[in-house]
C-alpha cells in the first residue's frame, strides 16, 4: 500500500540566539537568550508530517557525534522512522538562528554531514519506495542527490514536493520532475530574478514558475500568506496567513510543507491543502524552535475548522 511519506533532507543542530534587533555589519552584540533544538529543513518537514499522524521516514546524514545522536533520537521521539539516516565522519549540520523579538529570523547553516550524503546512501531506500506516496525534498543536501531522488521517485511512481530552500543552481529539467515546487519570496527571487512584493507580482511569479517548471507551484509569503497555482489551472489562489503573534518563525515554511502533504494525502486539492498548511505554520510560529512548536492533528484541525 502506498501510504508512507519519505523525506530526504537535512538534520541540523539549531542554536538560537534571541536579540532585540539584528546586528549591523561589523558589529558585535550581546544576545538576550540562547537555546538549542533539533532542526534542519528535512527533519522539520518530516516531523510536521509525523505529528499529524502520517507514517514518515527521514533519510539523510548526521555525523558520528553527540549532536547527530541527539537529532536522531529527537526525530524518532516524534515517530519519524530514522532507519535510513547515515552516519558520516564529518560533523553534524548546524543551524545558527538569530531570532528578533518580533519572530523574524536570520539563519546561517553549516552544511556538515548533510552534504556528505552520497548516491550509495540512497540505494537502501528501494526497500520502502514501492510504499511511498509522497517524497519531500529540499536543497540542504547536494543537488545531485536531489536529482537522483527525483529519478528514483519516478521509477517507483512516488509524487514529489520539492522545496527550493535554500536556493541553489538546479536545472529546469530537474525541477520539471517534481509534482509540486514550493518557494518563498527570496527563493522566487533567486530563480526568477525579481522578488514578488505585491499579490499581483506573486501571481505573476506563480505563472512564470509554472510555465518554466510545468508543475503545481506554491509561494509562501510569510505574514502575507501564500499563493498557489495548479499546473493546469487558469487562476491562482491566495491563502491568507492567520493573524497570530509570532514568537519565532523558524520552521514555519517546513511546517507548511508537512501540513500541505498531510492534507494532500487526505484528498484535498492544492488550495485547500495550503489552507490547512497555513494553520500548521500559524501554530509553529507561536513558540521557539521548529519541531518542538509544530502542531499535532488536533491543534491544526481546531484552527482549520474556524476558517
Ligand atoms: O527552515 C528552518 C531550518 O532551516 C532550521 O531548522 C535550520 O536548521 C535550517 O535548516
Amino acid at each position: 500500500m502506498k501510504d508512507k511519506i519519505l523525506t530526504v533532507g537535512s538534520l541540523n543542530y539549531d542554536i538560537f540566539l534571541t536579540v532585540s534587533r539584528f546586528p549591523e555589519e561589523g558589529e558585535s552584540m550581546i544576545a538576550e537568550e540562547a537555546s538549542f533544538s533539533s532542526g534542519g529543513k528535512g527533519a522539520n518537514q518530516a516531523v510536521q508530517a509525523a505529528r499529524l499522524g502520517l507514517e514518515v521516514y527521514l533519510a539523510g546524514a548526521v555525523g558520528k557525534d553527540g549532536n547527530g545522536k541527539y537529532l536522531k533520537e529527537t526525530v524518532a521521539g516524534y515517530n519519524v522512522n530514522t532507519a535510513y539516516i547515515a552516519e558520516k565522519d564529518v560533523p553534524t549540520g548546524l543551524g545558527v538562528v538569530t531570532t528578533r523579538r518580533d519572530g523574524a529570523v536570520k539563519i546561517t547553516v553549516l552544511k556538515g554531514a548533510n552534504f556528505a550524503l552520497e548516491k550509495a546512501d540512497l540505494e537502501p531506500l528501494r526497500e520502502i519506495l514501492p510504499e511511498v506516496s509522497w517524497m519531500i525534498l529540499q536543497m540542504e543536501i547536494p543537488t545531485e542527490i536531489d536529482e537522483a531522488l527525483l529519478d528514483m521517485a519516478a521509477e517507483y511512481d512516488c509524487k514529489v514536493v520539492l522545496n527550493a530552500a535554500p536556493p541553489a543552481p538546479f536545472s529546469d529539467e530537474a525541477f520539471r520532475k517534481a509534482d509540486i515546487t514550493v518557494f518563498n519570496e527570496t527563493e522566487a527571487l533567486y530563480y526568477l530574478g525579481y522578488r514578488p512584493e505585491t499579490r499581483e507580482e506573486a501571481y505573476q511569479a506563480l505563472r512564470d514558475l509554472r510555465d518554466r517548471f510545468h508543475n503545481d507551484v506554491v509561494i509562501t509569503l510569510g505574514k502575507d500568506g501564500a499563493v498557489c497555482l495548479e499546473k493546469n489551472a487558469d487562476e491562482p489562489a491566495f491563502i491568507p496567513a492567520l493573524p497570530m503573534k509570532a514568537v519565532d518563525t523558524t520552521g514555519a515554511g517546513d511546517s507548511f510543507i508537512g501540513g500541505m502533504v498531510y492534507a494532500l494525502t487526505k484528498g484535498k486539492d492544492l488550495e485547500e491543502a495550503c489552507r490547512f498548511a497555513s494553520c500548521c505554520s500559524a501554530v509553529t510560529i507561536q513558540g521557539y524552535g521548529a519541531q518542538v512548536s509544530m502542531p499535532d492533528l488536533e491543534q491544526a484541525e481546531a484552527l482549520y475548522k474556524k476558517l
